[in-house]
């Protein structure tokens, strides 16, 4: 089933070859090194654009996306990396009501538009206020009437020089800047973020309620939220300033049926995600067929589904409607699906699903075994428009587990260090076990390492953006369409890889300890 037909076999063999890589074998990233091409990049800063299209409504500005691993995604990690420009993918198999959590925490941090915005009447105290803004650790209360009108907005400034009795006691009605005043902003919903900085600005002022045309309360839009909408530039963000939210289910199975998974979907769907990932080792198959095929029926959001090796798996998805398709089977450090026997290594997977999935105007995600920049490079060169990243970000200060003191041989000292285990490793399976969502426990098909903690995500992602840099003014293509279009391989041997790569040998000991 599913085969592939000889026109799509014929546009397979022409990539490859014209990518450098073998018909007859298939190989991955250490079998492969990149030419110089002639460059017209005179310095490596010429090199500003890293964006990529992943989904209809989703441009990444950076081509990372951080695994969907318990020991890798959690809030922060989503937030850290979409601060960056790259995209946060929270793990499937967490309860529920974890991931609706995380999806929470993501919307409500650095927003720019805040949709709920703590309201007070004109009759309560002073007092109450002040407890309203600690509660929730705000600078200033909107005023409403019974019909949620705006009447005025409270700060600290506007009871600062209050020289009356009983200011504790003092209704709020007598203290705020009321809407009656003349110099009193506000703007409609709609308003851009552009528009309302420079209303912001203009006015100096900090808080721009949002009020429709009954003069309703509709949102708020503060100084603090914009700052953070400029201080990174490149995040990722939606049209309210809020970063991404992707939602994440598994497949239909022993402990999961159609009404829980559609129930869940429903579920992240009020917490307005952009795009959901439908997720499994084995998505070349029935109960990935029958649930992508009943989420389409009841919800209109792009999909994005994996993981397969074969490229008939990438037609199966696409033929289905995934938008994008996850690719990779085993090469994840902590993986161990290849020892198994199952999959098609990394390199030649991506290349050959990258064909497949174009002819259908889709996308596709390399996940697993990207050690460094040059995996990065490669991956984007076979054919990928973004890569996924368990291992390089397991070390960052923003990955899910804690940090413990470990002693480490190398170093002859306490370090500070995490976990980094697959989804399917004892570990994972015994978390699920404990939280009800798995019945028993598997043969593992995933092991745990201990990494270091290595500093900041922005590090680790300033680090590889600079290598890739380096590498892109090498093959002289100034943003990732050119990467696509320019790289091509050459093979290389065990000899020719050794003869090269000595720092990576050094890296990867001393990260995993
Ligand atoms: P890296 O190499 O970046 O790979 O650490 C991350 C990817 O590994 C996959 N993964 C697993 N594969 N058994 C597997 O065979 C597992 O237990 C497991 N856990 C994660 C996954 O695709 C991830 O994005």
């Amino acid at each position: 089933m599913y085969d592939l037909t000889k026109e799509e076999k014929n546009a397979i063999k022409e990539h490859l070859r014209r990518k450098g890589l073998p018909l007859n074998v298939d190989v991955t990233f250490s079998n492969v090194a990149l030419p110089d091409e002639y460059s017209g990049i005179r310095t490596r800063s010429e090199i500003r654009d890293f964006s990529s299209k992943l989904l209809p409504n989703l441009t990444l500005n950076i081509p990372f996306i951080s695994a969907n691993m318990r020991s890798v995604t959690g809030a922060e990690m989503i937030i850290a990396v979409e601060r960056e420009g790259g995209l946060g993918v929270m793990p499937q198999d967490l309860p529920v009501d974890e991931r609706l959590k995380i999806l929470e925490k993501v919307l409500r941090a650095e927003s720019a538009v805040i949709d709920e915005p703590i309201c007070v009447r004109a009759t309560q105290t002073l007092d109450e206020a002040k407890a309203a803004m600690r509660k929730y650790n705000v600078t200033g209360l909107l005023v409403v009437d019974e019909a949620n009108r705006l009447v005025g907005i409270l700060s600290s400034r506007d009871w600062r020089y209050w020289d009356g009795p009983d200011l504790g006691s003092t209704q709020i009605g007598r203290l705020m800047t009321s809407v009656k005043d003349r110099d009193f902003v506000t703007a409609l919903p709609g308003i851009s973020l552009e528009e309302a900085r420079k209303l912001l600005k203009e006015n100096k002022i900090e808080k721009l309620p949002l009020v429709d045309a009954d003069g309703k309360v509709r949102g708020l839009i503060t100084a603090r939220g914009l700052f953070y909408t400029s201080r990174h530039p490149r995040a990722l963000r939606d049209e309210k300033g809020r970063f991404i939210r992707v939602g994440s289910i598994g497949v239909i199975g022993e402990s999961r049926d159609l009404s829980r998974l559609l129930n869940e979907v429903e579920l992240q769907m009020q917490k307005g995600i952009s795009a959901l990932l439908i997720d499994t080792a084995r998505s070349f198959s029935v109960n990935a067929e029958e649930t992508i095929e009943a989420v389409k029926k009841q919800f209109d959001i792009p999909i994005i589904a994996g993981n397969t090796s074969n490229p008939k798996g990438v037609k199966f998805l696409c033929e289905l409607g995934a938008d994008c398709v996850k690719v990779g089977q085993g090469p994840g450090l902590v993986c161990t699906t290849r020892e198994v026997g199952v999959g098609i290594p990394q390199l030649s997977a991506v290349a050959m699903a990258s064909v497949i999935a174009r002819r259908y105007g889709k996308t596709i995600i390399a996940d697993g075994g990207i050690r460094g920049e040059d995996d990065i490079v490669k991956a984007l060169i076979a054919g990928a428009d973004a890569v996924m990243l368990g291992y390089l970000l397991a070390g960052t200060e923003e990955s899910a587990p804690e940090a413990n003191p470990v002693y480490s041989k190398e170093f002859e000292t306490k370090i500070m260090a995490k976990d980094y285990y697959g989804s399917a490793s004892p570990d994972a399976q015994l978390a699920r076990i404990a939280e009800g969502t798995l019945s028993e426990a598997r043969r593992p098909e995933g092991r745990k390492i201990t990494v270091p903690v290595i500093g900041p995500l922005s590090r680790r992602v300033n680090d590889l953006l600079n290598g890739m840099r380096s590498l892109m003014s090498y093959v002289g293509a100034r943003n990732i369409k050119e990467l696509q279009e320019k790289g091509s391989f050459h093979r290389q041997s065990e000899a020719g890889y050794s003869e090269g790569v000595k720092e990576k040998m050094v890296l990867l000991r001393q990260k995993s300890l």
